[in-house]
């Protein structure tokens, strides 16, 4: 059986990624068109052609107008994916029709949901708001991993690793020192995950994005909303700096971390990553060094979890792993995810 939780919405691109070229991605096994219409809107579609199945991406297939015409025999769909022309004959078929889907774009994602459409205008569409916000500046992108959802999930949900895989980027020995403490909402079908260091070593990505040199008082509090957007907010303040009772911060850095986690294939993932910061807005050496830098630790994870995969794909099944603290939040992910299904 089919592991992907169905009926929902995955991010299938960024806003950016999709213009008037034909554009093709796999999101849970679903080979996907997108294009923009002349008047802006992302058209989604199956980017397999009714007729003899021929990638509607592929050159030469093409679009015209507000139309994509097929490469092969010239098979033509709208915008909605309705034929709407076929060669030598003047009858459309009446299941001549591509499967189209839901698609919103909000915080400069393309989301697109999976499942029956019937269910698209009440399912819920998590929010980045940061990622497109006055305030804030972000750098993003995304990172092919050649193994499954639930790799990443584990992954982005314990940060004790970042003290061993990410060591000199944004590890130090106070994240894995630090017990976390995991909280679900499970009305909002939110897990919660918060690591508090009072007294940490600044690793180089924060040291150097926001000029603090000493030690530092470092919040890292996750929220994950399964199946696919992963929100880490990240405070950087010196040791004893704290919010005032009222809340104000203005002594702080914030830096929000957004993941991404679409199930490409049942042994694939598209990785994607952004940073957006509340501090040196026009500083595109701040930019460039952030974006740098995440991409780096996001490859150090791909290159981790591609091994994983090739691990568990070849064992016996049966295989028991072990759980301890740490692991609270993966776990609680699982559960979640679990109950999607
Ligand atoms: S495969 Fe597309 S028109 Fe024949
Ligand atoms: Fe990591």
């Amino acid at each position: 059986m089919s592991e992907f939780v169905r009926n929902q919405w995955y991010v299938a691109a960024y806003g950016r990624e999709i213009g008037r070229e034909l554009f093709s991605r796999t999101v849970c096994g679903e080979s996907i068109l997108f294009w923009r219409t002349e008047a802006g809107a992302v058209a989604a579609m199956s980017d397999r052609c009714v007729h003899r199945r021929f990638p509607l991406s592929q050159a030469p297939s093409h679009l015209a107008g507000d139309t994509v015409v097929c490469g092969y025999h010239g098979f033509t769909y709208d915008q909605g994916g309705a034929c709407v022309a076929v060669p030598g004959q003047t009858r459309i078929p009446r299941t001549a029709r591509l499967t189209s889907y839901p698609v919103t774009e909000l915080d400069g994602f393309v989301w697109v949901f999976i499942g029956d459409r019937a269910n698209a205008g009440s399912t819920r569409v998590p929010r980045a708001p940061w990622l497109d916000m006055p305030g804030w500046t972000a750098v993003s992108g995304m990172e092919p991993l050649a193994a499954r959802y639930s790799l990443l999930v584990d992954n982005l949900l314990d940060l004790s690793h970042e003290t061993y895989l990410h060591g000199g980027y944004i590890g130090t020995p106070e994240v894995a020192e630090t017990p976390i403490v995991t909280r679900v909402d499970e009305e909002a079908g939110i897990v919660h995950v918060s690591r508090r260091m009072a007294d940490a070593a600044c690793p180089p990505f924060y040291a150097k994005s926001t000029g603090i040199t000493g030690r530092i008082t470092r919040w890292q509090d996750i929220e994950f909303t399964p199946p696919c957007l992963y929100l880490l907010h990240s405070r950087i303040a010196p040791v004893g700096v704290l919010p005032g009772a009222d809340g104000a911060d203005p002594d702080a850095f914030h830096v929000e971390v957004v993941y991404a986690l679409t199930p490409e294939t049942e042994h694939s993932t598209h990785d994607f990553w952004a940073v957006a910061r509340d501090f040196a807005l026009d500083d595109q050496g701040v930019s460039g060094f952030l974006e740098e830098n995440n991409r780096t630790v996001v490859l150090q994870d791909v290159a981790a979890l591609n091994v994983l995969e090739r691990v568990i794909a070849a064992e016996p099944d049966g295989y028991q792993e072990l759980s301890i603290n740490i692991d609270t939040g993966g776990l609680a992910a699982r559960r979640l995810i679990a109950k999607l299904r």
